[in-house]
């Protein structure tokens, strides 16, 4: 691989920031290109089929412009639905990002878990199968909210939200029977990361927020561990594939995410 090889890291917008972070802590010479699906844009409320349809295809696109040496699909969406998808169809490593049940699991003193997502995440069978295999002993509850990601994305052009609206989607998980005993909940969204203060806030009583982006870090500089890298880390590029000046909304909050260039998909 040439030095210059990028890692691709994907989400359907600005959530897989979130996600970035992480990897960038433990490989910070890694060129980037960050790419949000802003023509695609949300994916939480589609349906499965297009998700497994379009996010192969478009992968196999911005691989044939970058070449990387390596994918995150930083989307619990996407990956829930399409890994397999996308792993059939490229041929190089790909790095998936699944509703972190299993860590909060381990936290979780009450054995209730709630797990908040966008409405389709919650209700892939690939949820209902790490509650099974991780969570067997605990009460998990879900809750799907598309206004949350619109939160997230307000919030990366500078934008700020009411508490009151964060309040009332905790409580769309929180006001359900058995949800008073929740001490723990999964952000099964890349997006809710980027709002996780505002969640903090807006919460009743102390709740402990976990997400998987450590480990989708640790995982992806380990399977990149043999790699060799420029002297100096060069410009991330963040690639957007809807118009131009909706992405300019978010030059400044991208920048503080060590990406500087924009780029659209139009040729
Ligand atoms: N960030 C994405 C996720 O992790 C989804 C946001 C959307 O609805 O497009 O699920």
């Amino acid at each position: 691989m040439h030095p210059s090889a990028p890692l691709l890291v994907f989400d359907s917008g600005v959530g897989g920031l979130s996600v970035l972070e992480g990897i960038r802590t433990l490989l910070p010479q890694a060129p980037i290109v960050y790419a949000a699906d802003s023509a695609g844009f949300p994916y939480g409320t589609r349906k499965a089929a297009e998700i497994e349809a379009r996010v192969p295809a478009l992968l196999g696109r911005l691989v044939e412009r970058y070449d990387p040496r390596l994918i995150v699909i930083a989307c619990n969406t996407a990956s829930t639905i399409a890994l397999d998808a996308v792993r059939a169809a490229l041929d190089l490593p790909i790095v998936g990002t699944v509703p972190a049940i299993k860590p909060a699991a381990a936290l979780s003193r009450t054995r209730s878990i709630g797990v908040l997502g966008t409405p389709a995440t919650v209700v892939q069978p690939y949820v209902d199968r790490l509650a099974a295999d991780f969570a067997a002993d605990c009460t998990v509850l879900r809750h799907g909210s598309a206004e949350l990601v619109e939160l997230a994305e307000a919030k990366l052009r500078g934008e700020t939200g009411e508490l009151s609206a964060y309040r009332r989607i905790l409580e769309g998980l929180l006001g359900q029977a058995g949800g008073e005993a929740i001490d723990t909940i999964v952000l099964a969204c890349t997006h809710f990361p980027l709002v996780q203060p505002e969640l903090e806030a807006a919460a009743p009583r102390p709740i402990a927020f976990v997400d998987g982006n450590a480990g989708i870090a640790r995982r992806t500089a380990w399977l990149m561990r043999d790699e060799g890298w420029p002297e100096t880390a060069g410009e991330g590029i963040a690639l957007f594939t809807g118009p131009a000046p909706e992405a300019e909304t978010f030059r400044l909050g991208l920048a503080r995410f060590g990406l500087c260039r924009i780029e659209t998909l139009q040729r």
